[in-house]
């Protein structure tokens, strides 16, 4: 037995559980604090919000996460605040806990404590924040009877009044190991020793965020003997610009990405905004998004379209490959068993570039792509030289359509060329039917997308809307 050592509510605790259990069942259960509530059990209600600080990697201060799919091995030398510590700041708590009360934003409570958990995690970040960033704060707690405008007022007036800072406490943070006999994680810092672990323990899940793999846990009540986790892995934490490429770590997450994607990619940006929610992107990291390979994964056509590669490691040998070859089949790819994603490198834009990417899906947040698009083209003296066009959702795999791409090269983006591209999307694909979307759906939107971009391209439309 290894305690898990974090600090919780501005106190050391000493933890002794099964690594795998989640931390929402944990608080429940086990510390006895209540106030955090379990809703969907799946990251998208976020009644079970907390403030996680991490240590390792970029994020040095509080972000709300989804406690029902964060597990306790997770949580080794990290920083948590729950709804009852935030109770306990100051003389009266937090000051969003007082407007939330004030301005009649709680009426049966259940999401309460995940709302101020997010706002308060929202007003450690931004001092003043806009209506527009209160919405996405709140994009990942669904209250179903008070409605949005009082809890929107509240988290006004709480930004006027000054709220207690958060405690910075710190936890030592040398243990390498933490849990139970039944469930233990290990929690290697560099490269070499992950990859010396992958290698000694083939069994063990390889959990990064564990925002898709924790949901086996909280949902199918799996159970890990063992998991190698890839947080702290400086190597894979890190985000490097050279002149010509960035590199994202594999273990950099969605929420640590958006500012250098806002800077060189702001389409890319916008769609990372609307991956999952602010909770998810605190936790889901890049090279989870890629390791799932999933159809439907929100970053593969960006990420295709944009020429990316990506490089795999193994104990004592890595390689790096065109992310377009990566992709081989339902959920299959080139990297071996005894592989893992170091990183990410993407071209930095050069003049004459242009990218879009469109995420069509039912709801604008906290939604799965039914079709995701990307596009790309480089274009001198108003000709098209280069295309890539890539989408999620219209196969098996993420894939780019090579017809589309040849349609457009050698035009100065007329509109027959677009509708070349348009007819080459629709007859290079065979997308499937489910509860998201038609085949005959899909197919639609797919080959008008090309019209979106070209849009776009005009100037004609600026922002991305859900259809
Ligand atoms: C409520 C909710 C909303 C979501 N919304 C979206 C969305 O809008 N768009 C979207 O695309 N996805 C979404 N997801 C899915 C998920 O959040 C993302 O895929 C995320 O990027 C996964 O990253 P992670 O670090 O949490 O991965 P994990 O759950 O830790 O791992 C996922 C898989 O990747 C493997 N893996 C992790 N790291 C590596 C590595 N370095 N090398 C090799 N394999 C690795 C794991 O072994 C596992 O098989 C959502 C999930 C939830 C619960
Ligand atoms: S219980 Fe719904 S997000 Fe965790
Ligand atoms: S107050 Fe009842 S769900 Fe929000």
């Amino acid at each position: 037995m290894k305690p898990i050592r974090f600090s919780l509510n501005g106190k050391p605790v000493e933890a002794q559980c099964r690594a795998d259990m989640t931390v929402l069942e944990w608080l429940r259960g086990e510390a006895l604090l209540r106030g955090t509530k379990e809703g969907c059990a799946e990251g998208d209600c976020g009644a079970c919000s907390v403030l996680v600080k991490n240590s390792g990697g970029k994020a040095s201060r509080y972000l709300p996460t989804n406690s029902c799919i964060l597990l306790m091995g997770q949580m080794q030398g990290a920083t948590l605040m729950t709804v009852e510590g935030l109770a306990e700041l100051g003389e009266a708590g937090h000051a969003i806990q007082n407007e939330m009360a004030i301005n009649g934003a709680s009426q049966c409570g259940f999401c309460t404590p995940g709302i101020v958990v997010a706002l308060a995690g929202l007003l450690e970040a931004k001092k003043a924040p806009s209506e527009s960033e209160i919405h996405d704060a709140l994009a990942g707690n669904l209250c179903r009877c008070t409605g949005y405008r009082p809890i929107v007022e509240a988290a006004q007036k709480a930004a006027k009044s000054v709220a207690p800072r958060l405690p910075s406490a710190k936890i030592a943070d040398s243990d390498h190991e933490a849990g139970s006999d039944e469930s233990r994680f290990l929690l290697p810092t560099d490269l070499k020793s992950l990859l010396k672990l992958k290698k000694q323990h083939p069994e063990a899940v390889l959990l990064a965020g564990g925002t898709d793999l924790a949901l086996d846990v909280s949902h199918a009540r799996a159970r890990w003997p063992l998991a190698i986790v890839t947080r702290k892995v400086e190597e894979l934490r890190g985000i490097e610009k050279s002149k010509t490429h960035i590199t994202f770590g594999a273990a950099v997450t969605w929420a640590e990405m958006l500012p250098m994607v806002e800077k060189h990619w702001p389409s890319f940006a916008t769609l990372i905004r609307r991956f999952g929610s602010v909770q998810i992107r605190s936790m889901g990291t890049l090279g989870g998004n890629l390791g799932t390979a999933s159809p439907i994964g929100d970053g593969a056509p960006s990420l295709l379209a944009l020429g990316a590669e990506i490089t795999l490691a193994r104990h004592g040998k890595s390689r790096t490959l065109p992310l377009s070859d990566y992709f081989t089949g339902y959920r299959k790819t080139l990297r071996r068993e005894d592989e893992i994603i170091e990183s990410v490198s993407i071209p930095l834009p050069r003049k004459g570039e242009d990218f879009r990417v469109y995420k069509i899906s039912k709801r604008y947040d906290q939604d799965i792509s039914t079709v995701c698009g990307a596009f790309w083209v480089s274009r001198k003296a108003g000709k098209v030289e280069q295309a890539r066009i890539a989408f999620g959702g219209m196969a098996a795999v993420p894939a780019r359509c090579a017809s589309a791409e040849i349609a457009l090269v050698g035009t100065s983006l007329d509109e027959p060329a677009f509708e070349a591209a348009s007819a080459a999307i629709a007859a290079s694909f065979t997308p499937m039917s489910d509860m998201r979307g038609t085949a005959d759906y899909r197919a639609k939107v797919a080959a008008n997308l090309v019209c979106r971009f070209a849009q776009d391209l005009e100037g004609d439309i600026v922002e991305v809307m859900a259809l």
